[in-house]
């Protein structure tokens, strides 16, 4: 059996050797293809795959039609958002994430992306702390318990608003849950964005969500550029000088918000929230262990696919 890990944006070395290690001991051999920049290039290497490690790589019909012995595709993350989940089950083929292995390495990079803000990009002029403001989570997962768990250490009034979460869920941590998106957005001086993108939030942070906001408020999105309405964040922040926005999701419209806030806008060059040795680790073991137990015992705990 052999497993691919197809990876555009590389794991730390570290997680690719543990990786080697939970494959070659259940008997498999491991491919690697990194730092790939065509497509043809992931289509070769998944010929031969019986199963695939891969990150934000997209795996779509023409993908997975190039692989004619895949079984598995494991998106060592949480987003799963890139692979074509019709087409795989359309090809018998299964697929599963790996929920929360990543998640705090991208609620502390929420955090170095305030600080960064709130401190005015360290421009040199004064500028304000996290502590005693209101954080809104929107959609408290993985990530968002652990942005409300560091929130706790800098002292922060912490809100959230989930659509599928329980309440209890949130004030068992010392979070308030609030009953609409609109009274997030209203509340809170920093939003930190969690949804994932799917056909119900693409878009949905829109101009009438962001008219919400406070003065001064900060978002900050480590989740998806397309659950964000660029246009629309525009127009908003055209009309609102007093409003930062930070992300590690370059939006499409990079160089127009450059042009227009860049002293109020960050994005960073390269998506950098999962991007620690921890987390690649973590991920891409629980990935291989993940693709040996469903290929050895059948095991379809994760699957996304149905
Ligand atoms: C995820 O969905 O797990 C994160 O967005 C991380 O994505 P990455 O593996 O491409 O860095």
């Amino acid at each position: 059996m052999k497993i691919l890990v197809a990876t555009e944006k590389p794991f730390a070395k570290v997680a690719v050797d543990g990786i080697r290690k939970e494959v070659e001991a259940a008997g498999m051999e491991l491919a690697l293809l990194e730092k790939y920049t065509e497509k043809a290039q992931l289509l070769d290497a998944v010929a031969t795959a019986d199963a695939l490690i891969i990150r934000s790589d997209k795996v779509d019909a023409e993908v997975l039609a190039a692989a004619p012995n895949l079984k598995i595709v494991v998106r060592a993350g949480a987003g799963y958002d890139n692979v074509d989940l019709a087409a795989a089950t359309a090809a018998g083929v299964c697929v599963m994430n790996t929920p929360g292995q990543n998640s705090n390495a991208v609620a502390e990079l929420v955090f170095g992306l305030l600080v960064y803000a709130v401190r005015n990009f360290y421009n040199g002029t004064s500028g304000t702390e996290l502590k005693g403001k209101k954080l809104g989570i929107h959609a408290y997962g993985n990530v968002g318990r652990n942005v409300a768990r560091i929130a706790r250490g800098f002292g922060m009034e912490i809100y959230a608003y989930d659509a599928y979460a329980p309440a209890e869920v949130m004030e068992k941590d010392g979070v308030k849950p609030l009953a609409s998106v609109e009274e997030l957005y209203a509340t809170a001086d920093v939003v930190s964005v969690h949804i994932p993108a799917t056909a119900e939030t693409r878009q949905s942070i829109n101009e009438a969500l962001l008219a919400h906001l406070p003065k001064g408020a900060v978002v900050v999105n480590t989740a998806r550029k397309e659950v964000i309405d660029e246009p629309g964040l525009v127009r908003f922040l055209e009309a609102r000088p007093d409003v930062k926005y930070v992300t590690d999701i370059r939006p499409d419209n990079h160089e127009e918000m450059m042009e227009k806030f860049a002293a109020r806008y960050f994005a960073t060059p390269k998506k950098m929230g999962a991007q620690t040795a921890e987390a690649n680790i973590n991920a891409g073991i629980a990935a291989a262990r993940q693709i040996v137990g469903y290929l050895l015992h059948g095991d379809e705990k994760f699957r996304v696919n149905k």
